[in-house]
């Protein structure tokens, strides 16, 4: 099994995730982290650091959003590994919440 990064995620991107992962599964895009499949041992850390509660065990992704578990093992060998937290993105405040972001997603 793995966790993964679902649609709540898209333009927040509060990384507070990333700095309690001890296995650097978290890889980051423009405006949206995933998790590596490979590499995450659900340690279950990060799904309580997460702000905007976007982090799911791959069994209890919310109905509709199961396309993120195929998004994020397909962009994780893409973008580039995060390891620290950086600042939220600029309107993380008011995105917080919105459903569905997927078209709002960045390559
Ligand atoms: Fe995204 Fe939550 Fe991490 S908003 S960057 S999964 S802390």
């Amino acid at each position: 099994m793995t966790h993964v990064v679902t649609d709540n995620c898209i333009n927040c991107k509060y990384t507070d995730c990333v700095e309690v992962c001890p296995v650097d599964c978290f890889h980051e895009g423009p405006n949206f982290l995933v998790i590596d499949p490979n590499e995450c041992i659900d340690c279950t850390l990060c799904v309580a650091e997460c702000p905007a509660e976007a982090i799911f065990a791959e069994d209890d992704v919310p109905e509709g959003q199961e396309r993120y578990i195929q998004l994020n093992a397909e962009l994780a060998p893409q973008w580039p590994v995060i390891d620290a937290r950086i600042p939220a993105l600029e309107d993380a405040k008011r995105w917080d919440g919105v459903p569905d972001k997927l078209p709002l997603l960045k390559r």
